[in-house]
């Protein structure tokens, strides 16, 4: 997690984004302040609020003469910092990630009940995706419908990990996890319980809500059905740095 500067101690940096001049606090990221001045970096992993798990790889900019890539989300601005968001190599490679994603696990736009609203179909349009060049791996994953209220497919998580991260720094319960690694890699509820059977599950769907795709929904929802709404978080995490 990055560390959080105290109020006396940040400056301002002015930085270039695409030749453009913008400045910012020294606490915050290429991507806080590419938000904050309109200018779109697309991003899955990350969400205002959360710790910053930097795993996507698709808010990946480069500097102007260098050829190093960085993440936006987790790299903070710096005086004189040249960023450059939509160079041609940056949209071949941020398009190669969202036909891995596509590929690795079963997402199936059109019967999901995400379909319409999933941030995941979104970036494919964003990126141009409209096919994907490497094979399925047509792996079948498990679908987890044993809590009363909302059920889990793994085939359409992308590990993003915002479940994990909302339930443990917002929630506080922290019923989800990491299991395995590289493809075997999957969400887990209390030790690999059905999440049914979780002890520590407040029921709240905080991880329903902010699941970018359609692997954690509500029960009772057929394609394209599928509604969140985030709003909570800002809200819940301003109140909780306030503490
Ligand atoms: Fe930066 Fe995912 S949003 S790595």
């Amino acid at each position: 997690m990055m560390k959080q500067a105290t109020a006396s101690q940040i400056r301002v940096v002015t930085l270039k984004i695409n030749d453009r001049d913008v400045t910012a606090r020294e606490d915050e990221t290429i991507l806080q302040v590419a938000r904050e001045n309109g200018i779109r970096i697309p991003s899955l992993c990350y969400v205002e609020g959360l710790s910053v798990w930097g795993a996507c790889r698709l808010c990946m900019v480069e500097f102007a003469g260098d050829h190093r890539l960085v993440a936006a989300c987790s790299t903070r601005a710096a005086e004189g910092m040249e960023v450059l968001t939509h160079t041609d190599r940056l949209r071949r490679y941020r398009r190669m990630i969202v036909e891995l994603l596509f590929a690795e696990r079963n997402h199936v736009c059109a019967v999901c009940v995400s379909n319409g609203r999933c941030e995941l179909q979104n970036l494919a349009t964003e990126c141009g995706v409209d096919h994907v060049r490497v094979p399925y791996r047509t792996a079948v994953y498990h679908v987890d419908a044993s809590h009363d209220w909302f059920r889990v497919d793994h085939n359409r998580c992308v590990l993003c990990t915002r479940c994990v991260r909302v339930c443990d720094e917002i929630e506080g319960a922290h019923t989800w996890d990491l299991m395995g690694r590289g493809m075997n890699c999957q969400v887990i509820t209390d030790l690999h319980k059905p999440w049914g059977e979780s002890k520590s599950c407040t029921g709240c769907g905080k991880c329903v809500q902010l699941c970018p795709t359609g692997a954690l929904v509500r029960h009772g929802t057929s394609a394209g059905e599928m509604e969140r709404d985030a709003d909570f978080l800002p809200y819940l995490s301003r109140m909780r740095h306030a503490e």
